[in-house]
């Protein structure tokens, strides 16, 4: 399929659902051969039927993403299966409870969300890279948050997860530049997805419309929203952007 990814391959983590879902469809119809990892199986392959249903390209492959050997059978999923891999979008995550501070939190629940985070972020980046180096290139993407770089929400295991993906974001950005390999991170402010629904639509009807309006622009995102940037930095057009982090939230983070 022509479009601004045609030719490339993506990985993209979590896209069984929410954002992940909606970058995958978006790739898709741009001629990305796509590779749809997730923990859920059922979401992975709806996924796949919707991408297909656009007229793309997918496959879906059961990841965990903190776990070396499933990240490992993903990228070669995509090599085996399209030949090579030039998109790894780095999206899965969880979410613990709010108002989980460092004197709440329990260290069971720090090290579950770092690993699912932000050691999936390395994890996906080191056997990505090798895959990129070996066709001339390719995007990483990975999705941080606001929390990432503001202290906010009171999610203090998710804010040192996220804002470990900027830092690694970074990091990556000038190793491997020299090999064509860009890595850039995105920070969407509040979105709407099955992660914020216990928060956007839970018993009180008041609370979306606060969070709303706590964005500048008077709504919560859609994951088109973020599937937006991630698919220009997926794309050739942000080939002179590189170690950069985008806000995608409404104007929230201006403020
Ligand atoms: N929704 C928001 O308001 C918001 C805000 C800022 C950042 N983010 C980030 O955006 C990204 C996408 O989140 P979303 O909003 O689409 O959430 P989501 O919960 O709707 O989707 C996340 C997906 O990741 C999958 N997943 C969870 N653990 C996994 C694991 N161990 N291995 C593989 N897959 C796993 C889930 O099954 C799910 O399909 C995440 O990195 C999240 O932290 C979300």
């Amino acid at each position: 399929m022509p479009g601004r990814l045609a030719d490339k391959v993506a990985l993209i983590t979590g896209s069984g659902g929410g954002q992940g879902r909606a970058a995958a469809v978006m790739f898709a119809q741009e001629g990305a051969k796509v590779v749809v990892t997730d923990i859920k199986v059922e979401g992975g392959n709806e996924t796949v039927e919707l991408v297909k249903a656009a007229g793309g390209d997918a496959v879906f492959q059961e990841t965990d993403v903190s776990n070396a050997a499933d990240i490992k059978v993903a990228v070669d999923c995509a090599v085996e299966t399209y030949g090579g891999l030039h998109i790894m979008y780095n999206n899965a995550a969880v979410l613990h409870k709010h108002d989980t501070t460092v004197t709440n939190l329990e260290e069971e629940m720090w090290d579950f969300v770092l690993n699912v985070n932000l050691k999936s972020v390395y994890l996906g980046c080191k056997h990505a890279i090798p895959e990129m180096t070996k066709v001339g290139g390719g995007s990483i993407i990975n999705v941080s948050s606001l929390a990432g770089i503001l202290g906010v929400g009171n999610v203090h295991a998710y804010t040192a997860a996220k804002g470990g993906v900027v830092s690694l974001t970074k990091a990556i950005a000038t190793a491997y530049a020299s090999k064509n390999i860009r890595c850039n991170a995105i920070c969407p402010g509040a979105v709407d997805t099955p992660m914020m629904a216990h928060v956007l639509h839970g018993s009180n009807p008041k609370r979306l419309e606060r969070v709303a309006k706590s964005h500048p622009l008077g709504r919560v995102g859609t994951p088109e929203d973020v599937a937006s940037m991630g698919l220009f930095l997926a794309s050739d057009e942000s080939s002179w952007v590189t170690g950069s982090v985008f806000t995608v939230d409404g104007g929230y983070a201006a403020q």
